[in-house]
């Protein structure tokens, strides 16, 4: 059985989302191919319709997940029940005539006909169905969506199987009560690829600049025990809200999670006791990347906001040092800036000791990056563990 995983819109990133979380489920990261710019093909004996659904329902960076169909006759002979819903998607990197979607989506239904099945089709408006028009339709359930998978060479048609809760996504990051304008907040679904970049399936993460909380809420959403703490008060009672708000929405349940207040350059020892007698898996954050910028900034200021963020991330390092040797793993995004003469960022060696492993390289043949058009910041996501 073959499968496809759509790429949502930041492909580096998730391509090294899907290669770790798949060696966490133990199934090699050489069985994924790339059959185009938004089609990841994966061939291996380790996979089923469950486990991919299971796996597909942790990631951020994915839009849909399917199988791939390679004889449509027999694909259309399954027996339904009730009135089949249909749609059809082509998921492609050229232009789609649309019309094609409706002779296509007639002759299945005459074929539904002749076979004494009614059935009803749902077409998109320009190329994808969204999730709520596969959702709201029961189509998974009732039908199926049909993916036309197209690259330069070749076509192939997709059945899907999932399709990305989006709704629950949008929820969480307009709907929480708490929220920091000025601070910024990650999207959740940058949040989630972060947390399963640690390539665990549970443990303890701990976010030490947790803002308002959207890495701890993803973590607690994936299942993994969190710590949250902040310089700011209000940030560690915005974030203790927010996952209050998770629970009480439905989406935990029988988490531990802490929450405390911490100037990451001044840890005093009680704090410092609190994280030796936790056994930390993963630090996963987003440093404190100086006030929000509109302009270009100087290359003076670059150096001066670089130096701030260098000084952060090294208490960090020497924190996870005096609490313990053990194994870790560190996802952590650092800012670069944008000047007249182009970006500026650290150079992530002058930082990490040899003991520390960059992994970005083992999953990605492209930078993990992730900004918003005309921004003057862009943010590098590094994957490094302490073995
Ligand atoms: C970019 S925000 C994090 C936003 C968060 N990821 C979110 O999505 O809500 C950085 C956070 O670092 C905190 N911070 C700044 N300096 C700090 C320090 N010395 N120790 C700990 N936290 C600090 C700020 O209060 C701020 O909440």
């Amino acid at each position: 059985m073959q499968y496809f995983f759509q790429l949502g819109n930041f492909k580096g990133l998730s391509q090294a989302e899907l290669s770790i979380v798949f060696e966490s489920y133990n199934i090699s990261k050489d069985s994924i191919k790339n059959f185009s710019e938004k089609i990841l093909l994966i061939d291996s004996k380790d996979l089923n319709d469950n486990l991919v659904k299971r796996i597909f329902n942790r990631l951020g960076g994915y839009i849909r997940v399917g199988r791939v169909v390679n004889d449509l006759e027999r694909f259309l002979e399954k027996e339904y029940e009730g009135k089949v819903v249909f749609g059809l998607s082509y998921i492609g990197d050229s232009k789609f005539d649309i019309n094609k979607f409706n002779s296509l989506a007639k002759q299945l239904k005459k074929y539904f006909r002749d076979k004494g099945v009614s059935s009803r089709f749902i077409l998109p408006k320009k190329t994808e169905l969204n999730a709520a028009q596969v959702r709201k339709n029961l189509m998974l359930e009732k039908g199926f969506e049909l993916c036309i998978l197209e690259n330069q060479d070749s076509q192939l048609y997709g059945e899907t199987l999932e399709i990305q809760d989006i709704d629950s996504f949008s929820d969480r990051d307009y709907n929480k009560p708490s929220v920091d304008t000025e601070m910024g907040m990650l999207p959740p679904k940058l949040a989630r690829i972060m947390c399963n970049l640690t390539g665990l399936q549970s443990g303890v993460i701990w976010d030490p600049f947790c803002g308002s909380g959207t890495i701890p809420m993803e973590a607690t959403i994936l299942g993994y025990n969190v710590l949250a703490s902040d310089l700011n008060i209000e940030a560690v009672k915005a974030t203790d809200k927010n996952i209050v708000w998770l629970s009480n929405n439905g989406y935990i349940s029988d988490i531990l999670y802490e929450t405390f207040q911490l100037d990451i350059t001044k840890p005093t020892g009680e704090v410092l006791k609190k994280l030796k007698h936790t056994q930390i898996d993963a630090v996963v954050f987003e440093l404190y990347m100086g006030p929000p910028q509109t302009k270009l900034v100087t290359e003076t200021q670059a150096d001066t906001l670089l130096n701030d963020v260098k000084v952060l991330l090294e208490s960090v390092i020497k924190i996870l040092e005096e609490i313990g040797k053990r194994k870790i793993k560190m996802i952590v995004i650092i800012p670069s800036y944008k000047t007249e003469s182009g970006w500026k960022t650290l150079r992530i060696r002058e930082i990490f000791s040899k003991r520390w492993y960059v992994l970005n390289k083992e999953y990605s043949k492209e930078d993990l990056k992730w900004k918003r058009n005309n921004s003057i910041i862009c943010r590098n996501i590094f994957i490094l563990e302490r073995k």
